[in-house]
């Protein structure tokens, strides 16, 4: 029978462990690519993936592989995003997918992530095959690791095969492994199609174009098939696999993982964990577990130069073609002129799109401190959504205010407990408890609010334990908090895009912190420059920039022509990074400052 003959799977790991490199491995010994076209790490398709070692976008590949029991078989790798800010995608992956292959580093063991997606692929009711990968490092400890295996998740580690994905040891036996321990696919081919669409992207020529799982039936060129979320028909034009290009096969049927493609105009129209059907003899029930992601994280996007909006828009619409899941609508600053308020699914997310518009599209960009989303209820019982200091009501109408909290694992050696709770706390966390991995790990929770995190957390986390301590956070919901808008006077006037949303007990260091930042990075000018913070029309912290001393233009006449022309070009490249607040120039930079803090 088919089905007996197809194994569908993911890679889990922890950042760094070693996944991508050994997708590439289990690619080329099954001959979908040769060493030479690997040179390029084929799973993770963009640039910018590439350089920060992060797999961002979920793909599939079919691999034919010819085992020791002389079978033929047919393999998909599914490759899922390891990072939190993707873990919506990262369960539709795991849900097309009947196991998965946990790679952990031999010298570096078990961390937070590991965990986290572990935990996931069991609630999905995946067979776990572990490997052990990097036993080439002198550092690799293969047996002490799969004893944590053992001990610390509880699985059978005991034919975990030991790996160099570099030099390519012991790959063939995690392709055995895979064969061996991962069950086929089930589901009925003549019932009513169910896809399940993991992941989707576009392409000029075809459209967006789904990544499926079929769970039943059938699909094939020519059938019109249905989203049973939105109820969109459309005529099928392609169907195939990825090996690893696009390859038309014309049908795919229960436990086939390939893609279809329909001309659908937008990615929108093809949501992860939406469920395909075809429009005659449909299913009467969608699979389980599709939800709309909503943004957790929001900033506001500004060109650099005002001439450069048409820009940035244009680059904003590429950018959502692929990803439906960044938001962004204009808004107006009266600090910044005419930009985006963009929304993200996290940190992460946030931080690859504003690399990608500078990259990719070549701009400057100023961005305003990344806010969450705050629940409002006010006076008359209404309760609103804030994603932006500058809308937040007057605090006469607010009854209260409440943000989202997060549960925060961090995993580290124990000496860098007593530094690691002084940060938590530090970050108005609450200590949950912590456990103890081994003699030389512990994992320590903490309740905190997802404000604290989006600030400087991380950095802090790593700088604060020499890059030892892994980190992972998941929502847990909103509590009653008491917040208050801190807002920032240039000369007298508020700069909204500076405003931020902080804990009241936090507002007079934050204010105090914020005005010395700004006092260095704002240049003199003609005249003198108050720079106040205020709590609801309460100044609570105040600085000057003292006004400028005429001989410093003085510098400019005499000495030698060339530098004198440096001088001009420098002030050229600096003016065009300033803006106009009120009466006040300031720098771009200045918007940037009051993010790192602390
Ligand atoms: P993300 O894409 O960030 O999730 O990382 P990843 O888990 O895909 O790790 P990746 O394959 O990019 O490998 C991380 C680093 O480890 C790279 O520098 C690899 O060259 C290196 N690496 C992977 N496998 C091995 C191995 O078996 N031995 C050694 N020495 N290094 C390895």
């Amino acid at each position: 029978q088919r089905q007996k003959r197809i194994r569908n799977f993911c890679i889990i790991a922890h950042i760094d462990h070693g996944k991508s490199t050994l997708a590439d491995r289990l690619l080329e010994k099954t001959g979908v690519l040769s060493a030479r076209e690997l040179d390029d790490q084929v799973l993770d398709t963009m640039e910018l993936e590439r350089e920060r070692g992060i797999t961002i976008k979920a793909q599939a590949v079919r691999m034919p592989y010819r085992a020791k029991d002389g079978e033929e078989y047919e393999l998909n790798l599914i490759d899922t995003p390891g990072h939190v800010d993707f873990s919506y995608e990262v369960s539709r992956s795991l849900a097309a997918c009947e196991g998965a292959i946990l790679v952990v580093d031999a010298s570096q063991g078990i961390e937070a992530q590991t965990l986290a997606n572990v935990y996931m692929a069991l609630e999905h009711d995946l067979e776990i095959v572990p490997v052990i990968n990097k036993i080439d490092l002198p550092s690799a400890r293969p047996e002490e690791v799969r004893q944590e295996i053992e001990d610390v998740i509880g699985l059978d580690a005991s034919y975990a095969p030991l790996v160099s994905a570099k030099t390519g040891v012991g790959i063939e036996d995690v392709l055995e492994a895979v064969v061996e321990h991962i069950p086929p696919p089930v589901g009925d081919e003549t019932a009513p199609l169910k896809a399940l669409i993991f992941d989707s992207y576009y392409d000029s020529y075809k459209g967006a174009i789904s990544f499926v799982r079929i769970m039943e039936g059938s699909v094939k060129e020519g059938l019109d098939i249905r989203m049973m979320s939105s109820g969109r028909e459309y005529p099928v034009t392609e169907v195939g696999v990825f090996r690893p290009g696009l390859t038309p096969i014309g049908t795919l049927a229960a436990g086939d993982v390939g893609y279809v493609a329909a001309s659908i105009k937008n990615v929108a129209d093809t949501r992860v964990g939406d469920t395909i059907t075809a429009v005659e003899n449909p299913a009467a029930e969608p699979l389980p577990g599709y939800k709309k992601v909503n943004p957790m994280v929001y900033c506001g996007i500004y060109p650099a130069d005002g001439a450069d909006y048409e820009d940035l828009r244009d680059a904003m619409e590429k950018l959502q073609l692929n990803d439906a899941s960044l938001m962004y609508e204009p808004e107006v600053s009266t600090a910044l002129g005419f930009g985006f308020r963009c929304g993200f699914l996290g940190l992460l997310h946030m931080e690859i799109i504003q690399e990608r518009l500078e990259r990719e599209f070549d701009l400057d960009l100023v961005t305003t401190a990344p806010s969450v989303v705050y629940k409002v209820i006010r006076t008359n019982g209404e309760m609103v959504l804030i994603d932006n200091p500058a809308n937040l009501p007057n605090p006469a109408e607010i009854e209260h205010m409440e943000e989202p909290m997060v549960r925060a694992e961090i995993m580290a050696p124990p000496d860098s407990v007593g530094t690691i709770m002084e940060l938590c706390q530090q970050k108005r966390g609450i200590y949950e408890d912590m456990t103890y991995i081994e003699t030389n790990r512990v994992t320590i929770r903490y309740r905190m609010p997802l404000n604290e995190i989006i600030y400087d957390f991380f950095d802090s986390l790593k700088s604060r334990t020499k890059g030892y301590a892994s980190f992972d956070y998941e929502l847990i919901g909103y509590e009653r908090s008491e917040l208050v808008k801190l807002d920032i006077l240039l000369n007298g006037e508020i700069c909204d895009a500076l405003s931020i949303i902080v804990h009241k007990d936090r507002a007079y260091p934050r204010g105090r912190a914020i005005a010395e930042k700004l006092k260095d990075v704002i240049p003199r000018q003609m005249f003198e420059i108050p720079i106040q913070a205020a709590v609801g029309g309460k100044i609570i912290a105040r600085e000057t920039v003292k006004a400028m001393r005429k001989d410093v233009l003085a510098k400019c006449y005499g000495g030698d022509i060339t530098r004198k022309k440096k001088l001009l070009e420098k002030q050229k490249e600096g003016k065009k990074r300033m803006r106009q607040v009120g009466t006040v120039q300031i720098p771009s930079e200045a918007f940037m400052s009051v993010l790192k803090m602390d």
